[in-house]
């Protein structure tokens, strides 16, 4: 039997329990994994508020590293012992997890369980982000807001690699000298006259590209921020849903481009999450690429870590440990 957390209706959707579930054998295509560290991700959020609804009970988690203890009948790209982590394996939050192993990307050596258990999905995203949604240039001003979070320390440092001026915001004056530290240029203590700066930096033109994981309290003036024909990179709704917005406004801003894209539709090929995961790991071997363990908890804590994400409490990214 391993352990899983699940999220129940009963008593209401926060309410998380640890459960004893019987172990899945891994049928063709799958393998199963000892479950040395789980990701937390703000989309577990999302799920156990309703915000993206999912049936209860509910076993969240998408993220994490382990040892392979069991292969499918045909599986012949990994062995037992192997380690390995994966960005979107559904209930992950589980001591034991079976998924495809056309999902597991294989860690190097020199990352310890605990990054390989925190990088992919944030990576990966800042990777998408900073490569195709907006491919950043030298010489370009970017604005990531939430700068000291997981994805954002993350994004932050893949846009320096890229040779970009990073202007971040955050919310207190440690998270901003975290920002600082991971490469910043400007940091912004709040998420108001962001827009007015960036435009004081640009000589008035505007950013080229804005990451706004915030959503509803900066919208509008990420909207603001944004020069012309350039794009507004909506990618999370950490302080709620964006209302619906009238695609006039996108004129009226300077003909800027809108996306809310997802890593699922940046991964789609076996061999698209291998480029992007050799590059994103190649970052980190060569030192340049810092990956922030905020805080690690025991599995059977993992409201604890959800609490503290969406208080705003926690810098990097949060691990829960089975
Ligand atoms: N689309 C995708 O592919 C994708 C993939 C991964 C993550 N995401 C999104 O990216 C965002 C960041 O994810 P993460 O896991 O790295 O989380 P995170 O950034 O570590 O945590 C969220 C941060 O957002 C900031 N924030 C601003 N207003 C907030 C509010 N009202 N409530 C809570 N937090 C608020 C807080 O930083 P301050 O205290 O500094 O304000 C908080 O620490 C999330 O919105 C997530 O959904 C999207």
């Amino acid at each position: 039997m391993g352990n899983a957390i699940q999220y129940r209706a009963a008593g209401g959707p926060e309410v998380l329990e640890l459960v004893e579930l019987p172990d899945a054998e891994p049928g063709p295509g799958e393998v199963a994994i000892d479950v040395t560290g789980v990701g937390v991700n703000f989309i577990e959020i999302y799920q156990r508020t309703g915000v993206y609804p999912v049936p209860f009970p509910y076993t969240p988690g998408g993220e994490g590293a382990g040892v392979i203890s069991a292969l499918g009948p045909d599986v012949t790209t990994f062995k037992i012992g192997d380690r390995v982590a994966w960005p979107g394996i559904p209930r992950s939050y589980a001591s034991r997890v079976v998924g495809p192993a056309d999902k597991l990307l294989a860690v190097p050596g020199g990352l310890s369980d605990e990054q390989a258990a925190a990088l992919p999905l944030q990576g990966l995203t800042a990777h998408y982000l900073a490569t195709s949604t907006y491919p950043i240039q030298a010489g370009d001003t970017v604005l990531v807001h939430a700068g000291a979070g997981g994805v954002g320390l993350l994004l932050t440092q893949i846009a320096k690699i890229k040779g970009a001026r990073v202007i971040t915001t955050v919310s207190t004056g440690d998270k901003a000298e975290l920002s600082r530290e991971a490469g910043a240029d400007e940091v912004i203590v709040g998420y108001t006259g962001f827009a007015e700066r960036a435009r004081e930096l640009t000589d008035g033109a505007g950013l080229p590209v804005v990451y706004d994981s915030v959503g509803k309290d900066t919208f509008d003036d990420s909207l603001a921020a944004v020069r012309r024909r350039g794009i507004l990179v909506l990618f999370g709704a950490s302080s709620g849903a964006v209302p619906a917005v009238d695609p006039q406004r996108l004129n009226d801003a300077g003909s800027v481009f809108l996306t809310r894209p997802k890593l699922g539709d940046h991964t789609v090929t076996r061999s698209e999450l291998l480029e992007r995961s050799a590059e994103l790991f190649g970052w980190v071997r060569d030192g340049r690429l810092k990956v922030r363990i905020g805080g690690t908890y025991p599995l059977a804590e993992a409201a604890q870590a959800q609490a503290d994400l969406a208080a705003r409490k926690t810098t990097g990214k949060l691990i829960l440990i089975p």
